[in-house]
């Protein structure tokens, strides 16, 4: 493992606000890692994406918000091949992804991992063995290589001596680090992450945010941090996107965001026009 990678987990705290992160952001002329144009896709009778369009760039850390079910994870789903749309195009580092083999989609999926919402954790097996799950799926089985590897994250994540555990008797923060570990164990230079705090307490959420950004600073790596939560995305991203009605209505920076006049914005940040935002929610200081 590499030292930035064993240190993930130590030294001084990376500054807590996005607006401070700015000086340490990427270089966007160096190209984007995700660019998505005009996707749409209808399941059944609902047009769920209506023309998305998006652009990640390398090393940077992108918050995708908006209300819950209106889409974010479907979004997720299709920039990994796990859902086709039905029009548009996805490029993943210059290769359109739409048209690739399931062998290919092999690659993406080395580059890019998943944590998905609610973890999704193998209830079946082991912290360990879920963790070995995506370097066994890449054809790994030398034992000695799958313990060294595990026991590698499980240094990273903090979950030393919990690699027996079945995920029942996992904490909801353990669960989403155990997640976190087997979207990391193959070292891709992109992550997805399908809203990696909710339902965690404010203590654990800050926890995962601070891992979330530490791979970003430290490995460099790109992210895409799917959330309703507005506190989480302002604290989390340099940019961030507002998904609404199938299209993306928005992208920015977060203080673009927050001092935007555009009451369609203000409506959601404020939490008028969604159920389970409540200003008290939104929890940023102007
Ligand atoms: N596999 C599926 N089959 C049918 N409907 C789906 C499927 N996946 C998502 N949907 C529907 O698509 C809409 C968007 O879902 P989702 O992407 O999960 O929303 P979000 O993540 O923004 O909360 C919802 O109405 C959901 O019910
Ligand atoms: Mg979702």
């Amino acid at each position: 493992m590499n030292d930035s990678l064993r240190n993930l987990n130590q030294g001084p705290l990376p500054p807590e606000t996005a607006a401070a992160t700015t000086a340490a952001s990427p270089d966007r002329q160096n190209g984007s890692m995700i660019a998505v144009h005009g996707l749409v896709k209808t399941i059944g009778a609902q047009e769920i994406l209506r023309g998305v369009d998006l652009d990640v760039g390398r090393g940077e850390t992108l918050a995708i918000i908006g209300r819950s079910g209106g889409g974010k994870s479907v979004l997720l789903k299709h920039l990994i091949g796990l859902m086709r749309p039905d029009a548009g195009e996805i490029w993943i580092e210059g290769q359109n992804i739409i048209d690739m083999s399931e062998r290919n989609l092999a690659s993406i999926r080395q580059k890019v991992g998943i944590l998905f919402q609610g973890s999704a954790l193998f209830d079946s097996m082991t912290v360990a063995e879920n963790i070995a799950f995506p370097l066994r799926e890449a054809g790994e089985r030398d034992p000695t290589v799958l313990r060294k590897r595990v026991s590698e994250m499980l240094e990273v994540m903090e979950l030393q001596g919990q690699e027996e555990k079945m995920p029942v008797n996992l904490s909801g923060g353990m669960k989403k680090r155990v997640g976190l570990a087997r979207s990391i164990i193959r070292q891709p230079s992109c992550i997805l992450y399908d809203e990696p705090t909710s339902g965690l307490d404010p203590v654990v959420s800050d926890s995962i945010n601070r891992l979330i950004r530490r791979l970003q600073q430290r490995l460099g790596v790109t992210g895409i941090v799917v959330t309703h939560d507005m506190k989480n995305a302002f604290h989390v991203a340099d940019r961030i996107a507002y998904l609404h009605e199938g299209k993306i209505y928005f992208q920015g920076a977060p203080e673009e965001l927050r001092q935007s006049p555009d009451h369609i914005l203000q409506d959601f940040l404020l939490g008028r026009s969604d159920e389970q935002l409540t200003p008290k929610a939104f929890g940023v200081e102007n």
